[in-house]
Parts: structure tokens; sequence; C-alpha cells
């Protein structure tokens, strides 16, 4: 795993946003999982601004969506589809054969589960993921406990995740479970972006990047990632100076 440290917010999104428009660039059929959540932000605005710009043709990528509150439908505000399909899908155009999400209200979410191992094991593996921290250490939805060896699975949500969760939506949302890829999928993926901004996560990023690797703080993983990079900006990489 390397370590980035960017001035700020913009500076880190706009590499982030490098390495998706790199990817496509270089192999158009490339397999691209992103997280949603607040990081990953302005990443997807850039990207897509990009590729606009310089007129990159995104249209044969598979994009996979890295996890999904279970429970919670696509169209509310909050879902990570609804912050997948208006920041990325719609404005790049992507053609619904293209696009992997999660199905949150789905009642076989077993099959959910095997459906998108499947496809990724179909499609020779992820070849660029980029997710982002949750403050208890969790990465997609594999929580504090969660075993490395899984690939996708639901798992039920821990307190802090619930907690923290709440500012995606509008209003008091129950959350309880979510569906998530594994770090399986992670490790495995060809190339592995870690994000993380604001001071807010200096504390989470500090241990990921430094504590002994250990389910207890799934984000560890990542040192062992062997084209792994932890990207952040001053604030978050404060303490690891
Ligand atoms: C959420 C999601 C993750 C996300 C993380 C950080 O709960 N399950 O995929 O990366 O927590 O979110 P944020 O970027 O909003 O801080």
């Amino acid at each position: 795993m390397q370590l980035k440290i960017f001035k700020d917010y913009a500076a880190l999104s706009a590499a982030a946003a490098s390495e998706i428009i790199d990817l496509v660039k270089n192999k158009p059929n490339a397999v691209l999982c992103l997280a949603s959540g607040e990081t990953p932000k302005l990443t997807c605005i850039l990207a897509v601004e990009r590729a606009i710009n310089e007129k990159i043709d995104f249209s044969n990528i598979t994009f996979i969506g890295l996890d999904e509150w279970v429970g919670i439908p696509p169209d509310n505000d909050g879902s990570c589809h609804h912050f997948f399909d208006t920041l990325f899908i719609r404005p790049l155009n992507l053609p619904d054969s293209q696009v992997h999400l999660f199905d949150g209200l789905s009642g076989n979410l077993q099959q959910e589960v095997k459906a998108m191992d499947e496809l990724i094991a179909k499609k020779g593996g992820i070849d660029l993921v980029i997710v982002g921290i949750g403050m208890n250490g969790h990465i997609g939805f594999n929580e504090p406990g969660v075993s490395f060896d899984l690939y996708s699975h639901v798992i039920d949500l821990d307190e802090i995740t619930v907690t923290g969760g709440q500012k995606y939506f509008k209003q008091a949302t129950v959350l309880k479970q979510g569906i998530t890829l594994g770090l399986k999928h992670l490790m495995e993926s060809k190339k592995a972006i870690l994000m993380a901004n604001s001071s807010k996560k200096a504390e989470v990023i500090r241990k990921a990047v430094k504590d002994k690797v250990s389910n207890e703080l799934p984000a560890t993983i990542m040192q062992q990632h062997k084209n792994g990079f932890v990207m952040v900006d001053e604030d978050a990489g404060s303490l690891l100076k």
C-alpha cells in the first residue's frame, strides 16, 4: 500500500477522478467499482466533467456499486443507488446493461449477492475500486469483526454506521442491514484506492494506516493490497506525520 497526501479535498478529488479517466482511456471495457457517500462526491462530478469535455467513451465499462442499505428504495435520496444514478450513471448515460447495483429492496438478497459475485468473476475481477472509510473503519459495509474471506454478503450494521448513516437521509430512517461487496473483492481488485478527507477522519485514517492489520478495523486490510493506495487530504492525513 502507498500513501498519498493531497493539499485539500479538491486536489484529492481531482487525483481520484484522473484515476477513473486514465483507466477508461486505457481500457474502455474496464470494470469500475465506486463507493457512494460524501467522500467520492466531487470525484464523480470531476470525472463526469472530464469524460464529457474530453469525449471519453464510458459506454463499454462495467459499473459496480459498492454497497446499499437493505430496505431503502432506489429513489430515496439517501440510497447509494440514488447517489450513483444522479452523480455518475445518468450524467454519463451509462447503458442499463453495463450497470450493476445491489437492490436493497430485493426479496431475495442472497440471489443479489450471488449474482454480483458471478458477474465480477465472469468479468475477470475489478480493475479499479475506489472506497471511502466509515468512522468505525468500515469499507463498504464491511463492519468491524467481518471476515476478510467474504465476497458479497448481507451484514448487520454497526451502531456507528446506523447513527452516522442518518446524514444521508432527509428524515430519521431505520437502518439495520447493508448489502456489500466483500473485502475479498477489494483485495482481488487490480487497483484499490481508499479515499478520505476532513479532520473527522484523521484518527480512523491513522489507525487504518498504522495499526496492526485486524478485522476489528477492516480498513487496515488496505495495508496488504499489492496495488493499494490510501489517498487523503492534509486534514485526514494530519495524524500520519
Ligand atoms: C458509508 C458507506 C461507505 C462509505 C462510508 C464513508 O456508510 N457504506 O461505502 O464509503 O460509509 O462515507 P462518507 O464518505 O459519507 O464519509
